[in-house]
């Protein structure tokens, strides 16, 4: 059984008065709960002060995007390192979001999830399918095209800090969770071809968890399912309360 994750995105949310708040309510909550390692991925701008706040809790930092080089003339970005230096351990890549707004294409993924593991920092890669695939019944085969990009070329021992978010991009922000057995389907199928591309070894430390419209309310469910290993959750990660309910899951 491997250590479920929750992860809070907190997106392009929070200044960093608002971002402290949060973890010192956050904090209180859930001291003492150990059934999840929990990470929180705060804008950029927070991640420094909050290392600070959350150095005798739990909690753990992730970047939300990372550049693939380590330094240089690259305007606006952000490397693996500075996350690592900042107080990150997690960073999380290729979120739908990036995809989308921001043209990244399955080899920028490759190259940030290459970037992130030479760095030691545990990547949450995101992979998902929009409405019209899942209506045409292409599900699988996005979210195993979108893995097999990220996974390119990677062998060796920084793979095991691999975390694998299946999120359907019409669940994101909508309201509409993906009912637990649909999830579970695709998790499935995501933890198969872990096992077929990097072997047994390199694949059974990977977890999958599931993003999009997670809440305390349908968490239980999810997690109820067997290949479900935690949880990416935006909106609701920006109440402690409901969001310290996620973590405590049953
Ligand atoms: P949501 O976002 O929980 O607000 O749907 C999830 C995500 O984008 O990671």
């Amino acid at each position: 059984m491997l250590t479920p994750l929750i992860a809070g995105n907190w997106k392009m949310n929070t200044g960093v008065h608002q971002g402290a708040e949060l973890v010192i309510k956050l904090r209180e909550l859930i001291k003492g709960v150990d059934t999840a390692d929990v990470v929180i991925a705060p804008p950029f701008t927070s991640i420094y002060h909050l290392s600070h706040l959350i150095a005798d809790s739990t909690i753990q930092l992730a970047g939300q995007n990372l550049h693939w080089e380590k330094s240089g003339a690259y305007t606006g970005e952000v490397s693996a390192e500075m996350l690592l230096d900042a107080g990150c351990r997690y960073v999380i890549i290729g979120h739908s979001e990036r995809r989308t707004y921001f043209h990244e294409t399955g080899d920028v993924v490759n190259k940030k999830l290459v970037a992130a593991i030479r760095a030691g920092l545990r990547p949450i890669v995101c992979v998902g399918e929009t409405l019209k695939e899942r209506e045409a019944k292409k599900t699988l085969s996005v979210v195993s095209t979108q893995l097999k990009g990220a996974l390119a070329g990677l062998s060796g021992g920084g793979l095991k800090d691999i975390t694998v978010a299946y999120e359907p991009i019409w669940a994101i922000g909508t309201g509409a969770v993906a009912a637990p057995q649909d999830a579970e389907e695709v998790h499935n199928a995501l933890r198969e071809l872990l096992y077929e591309t990097l072997g047994a070894e390199a694949a059974r430390p990977i977890r999958i968890i599931y993003g999009g419209s997670v809440k305390a309310d349908n968490i239980d469910s999810l997690m109820s399912q067997p290949n479900i290993d935690g949880a990416l959750v935006g909106g609701a990660s920006l109440k402690a309360e409901e969001f310290a309910r996620i973590v405590r899951f049953r």
